[in-house]
């Protein structure tokens, strides 16, 4: 018996994988849906020989797509990408997104600007009418994140560093120290990205917005596909 959250991401990520040609290069993210979109390329590569490349925002994502025969692109260049999948931590109807809950929120941004068409595969459970007060995950320069989290603090955001079982703060495939962050006095996160975004030692945060162009939301009645309904404002 599968949880349901694992039966919608595979059936979003059977729907996604229809947008792919063969031939076509493709950024891939990173986390369960993303494995699940690879789960389901894979499924379309034996079944109709489709032959694509990609460039993967993490390690594990890379595994897993060679594991079914995916060509992988060395990450020093992202060319220009032909269709990109990623997941999401949460969302709202307008395709603002909550990201980086796997920690690799740079380099799946820098894999997202890539694409030509950058499409989001996630569960119903995660949209949300609104996010502010989510939690909102951050990749600092390791050099002196604590004196970074401190300073994000007199920002009025709560920054708390994610750890490992050992006790040290989890860091990103690029050496980025991950924190969480809150804001206690739901501000809009467009407001709180501004502020993250002009502090130095802040190397990115996982507020990612004007960027998707679709999503494909799937639930236990079904997949429903969101369009951005304005141009990309990257
Ligand atoms: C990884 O850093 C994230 O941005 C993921 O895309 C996000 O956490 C969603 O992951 P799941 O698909 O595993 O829920």
């Amino acid at each position: 018996m599968y949880p349901l959250q694992q039966i919608s991401r595979r059936l979003a990520s059977a729907e996604a994988v229809r947008e792919v040609r063969s031939g076509m290069v493709l950024g891939l993210g990173s986390g369960r849906a993303v494995a699940a979109v690879i789960q389901a390329l894979g499924r379309r590569m034996a079944a109709e020989g489709l032959a694509i490349s990609a460039v993967s925002a993490s390690r594990a994502t890379a595994r897993q797509a060679e594991a079914v025969g995916i060509r992988l692109l060395p990450g020093d260049d992202v060319p220009e990408l032909d269709l990109g999948f990623d997941g999401a931590d949460l969302l709202s109807e307008d395709l603002q997104l909550i990201k980086g809950g796997g920690g690799a929120l740079v380099r799946e941004r820098l894999v997202a600007l890539g694409c030509r068409r950058w499409v989001i595969v996630a569960e119903e459970e995660k949209m949300r009418a609104d996010l502010r007060g989510a939690l909102l995950p951050v990749a600092l320069v390791a050099f002196g994140h604590e004196a970074t989290a401190r300073r994000i603090g007199a920002l009025g955001l709560r920054a708390t560093a994610r750890r490992t079982a050992q006790g040290r703060v989890r860091r990103s495939d690029d050496g980025f120290a991950l924190y969480d962050c809150l804001d206690e006095a739901g501000r809009p996160l467009a407001m709180v990205f501004e502020a993250l975004a002009a502090l130095p030692g802040v190397i990115d945060t996982g507020y990612f917005t004007g960027m998707a162009d679709a999503a494909y939301i799937g639930s236990q009645h079904g997949v429903r596909r969101i369009t951005a309904c304005r141009a990309r404002a990257r």
